[in-house]
């Protein structure tokens, strides 16, 4: 069989749309609404947006496009893809690691990402219940420290939302998904920019404007640089196997480059808007922008403690973050899935309950990090530090490094070429990037942020 005649076993999502729907839902999730801004207010905002958004635009959006091709090619987990394309150009069969490391790193993020999510659970019957109306910033910063400091609460959200992704998977991805994603997304959307316009209103709005988009390189470490070219892959799924395997299941005919960048384009607003609504927020009542990963659990509720129908506002806000949560949680565990069921006969349940049982007990040593062991640190980080930056910064860069060489030196020219179907000179920009640019972005960065050079 032609190998662009492949059929995933799994299924294939309805249409091109059904695709970047779920691809969407994928990237954007706690991502651009919860990490994006409390990395930014860390790291000094400007210049670390800018580096971020050159990452998307010279690293992102390359290797999506590489990615997607390499999975729509290989029509498997990616494990079984990356070891049956290399051996259809004769390479080594030990490509097939990659896939190995991204299912690892998949678990590694789900464990700390369904902790996250919970908290966002939380906060749906906090808000709905009218718990922060009128409420000051002391009060809602003490509301937060009383959730993250209770192993207890936070094991039973993030038993609650370990619970529901798994059933969406063992469902397989494909069915509720879309319409889902269809509905939510846009949804998502239009609450951020409410919350935009409150922003608005706070006073303070111009200073969060310039705090996100004025470049102060004196506040940009190499380290920094690491962590906003991290934060490009961790926002767009990529580097681990996540938007491999849905492009496994795209139909033959979709462009591939046009949906990356509708994909990579859409993300990159949700987190923009994310930042324009909660900045304002911070400097007009006089909040830490460094304040670490409880930053939006601090001061969105504010605005939803301030504003007309807040409370409505509120509890519809923090449903559609979880449900962005959700539809990245399921790809973030559907590579390691869909290699049980090819290569180890287990149904899609139990593969889905063995490896949901595997992320939720490792997701014990995140609550704990927040409370009982929060004065354990290795070079100055939590084990929930830790593992993020392991997993953010090197494991989905280092694993982004390798898919574009496969993509780029590895796969036949034929292969790719036939695989993307784009007019020759964009087909050469991209083949270009990923060959040379993307590969040496990466290398440089991580030489820099160890100090080798810069
Ligand atoms: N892109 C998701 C977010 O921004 O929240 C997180 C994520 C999902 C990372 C899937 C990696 C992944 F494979």
């Amino acid at each position: 069989m032609a190998a662009n005649e492949r059929q995933s076993i799994h299924g294939q999502w309805s249409s091109r749309w059904a695709f970047v729907l779920a691809a969407t839902g994928s990237a954007v999730g706690l991502g651009n609404i919860w990490k994006f801004p409390y990395i930014t207010g860390e790291n000094g905002g400007g210049a670390f947006v800018l580096v971020y958004l050159v990452c998307i635009a010279v690293v992102g959006i390359p290797i999506m496009i590489a990615e997607v091709m390499i999975g729509r090619r290989g029509r498997q987990s990616p494990i079984n893809t990356m070891r049956l394309l290399a051996r259809e150009e004769g390479r080594h069969p030990a490509w097939q690691y990659l896939g190995w490391a991204g299912v690892l790193a998949g678990f590694l993020i789900l464990s700390y990402y369904s902790v996250i999510a919970g908290w966002a659970l939380a906060y749906v019957f906090r808000a709905g219940s009218g718990m922060f109306t009128g409420a000051s910033a002391d009060e809602i910063g003490g509301l937060f420290e009383e959730l993250v400091s209770s192993p207890e609460r936070l094991l039973a959200w993030h038993t609650i939302f370990m619970v529901m992704t798994m059933i969406v998977v063992s469902r397989g991805v494909r069915s509720g998904l879309e319409s889902a994603v269809r509905l939510l997304m846009p949804s998502l959307f239009v609450l951020l920019v409410v919350l935009v316009g409150y922003a608005m209103n706070t006073g303070a709005f111009l200073d969060g404007i310039r705090f996100l988009f004025e470049p102060d390189f004196s506040k940009l470490s190499g380290e920094s640089v690491l962590i906003a070219m991290g934060h490009a892959f961790f926002t767009l799924s990529l580097g681990m196997g996540a938007i491999m395997i849905y492009g496994s299941y795209m139909p033959q005919y979709a462009s591939i480059a046009k949906t990356s960048f509708m994909i990579a384009g859409a993300d990159t607003v949700v987190a923009l808007l994310a930042g324009m609504a909660i900045f304002p927020i911070v400097f007009a009542n006089g909040l830490e922008p460094g304040a670490g990963p409880g930053l939006i659990f601090q001061t969105l509720p504010l605005a939803f403690g301030h504003m007309p129908a807040g409370a409505l506002f509120g509890l519809l806000f923090f449903v559609l973050l979880t449900f962005a949560a959700w539809s990245s949680a399921i790809s973030l565990i559907e590579p390691a899935v869909t290699w049980l069921v090819e290569n180890r006969g287990f149904s899609r349940v139990s593969a889905c309950m063995w490896s949901g049982l595997a992320t939720w007990l490792l997701g014990l040593g995140t609550i704990f990090s927040f409370n009982v062991w929060s004065d354990w640190t290795l070079f100055g980080k939590t084990f929930f530090d830790l593992l993020d930056f392991l997993t953010a910064n090197i494991m989905l860069p280092l694993g982004g490094l390798f898919i574009a060489i496969f993509a780029g030196w590895i796969l036949s020219r034929k292969a790719s070429q036939e695989e993307l179907a784009m007019a020759r000179v964009w087909y050469d920009v991209w083949r270009f990037l990923v060959r040379y640019i993307t590969p040496v972005a990466v290398v440089v960065v991580f030489l820099n942020a160890i100090g080798v050079i810069g």
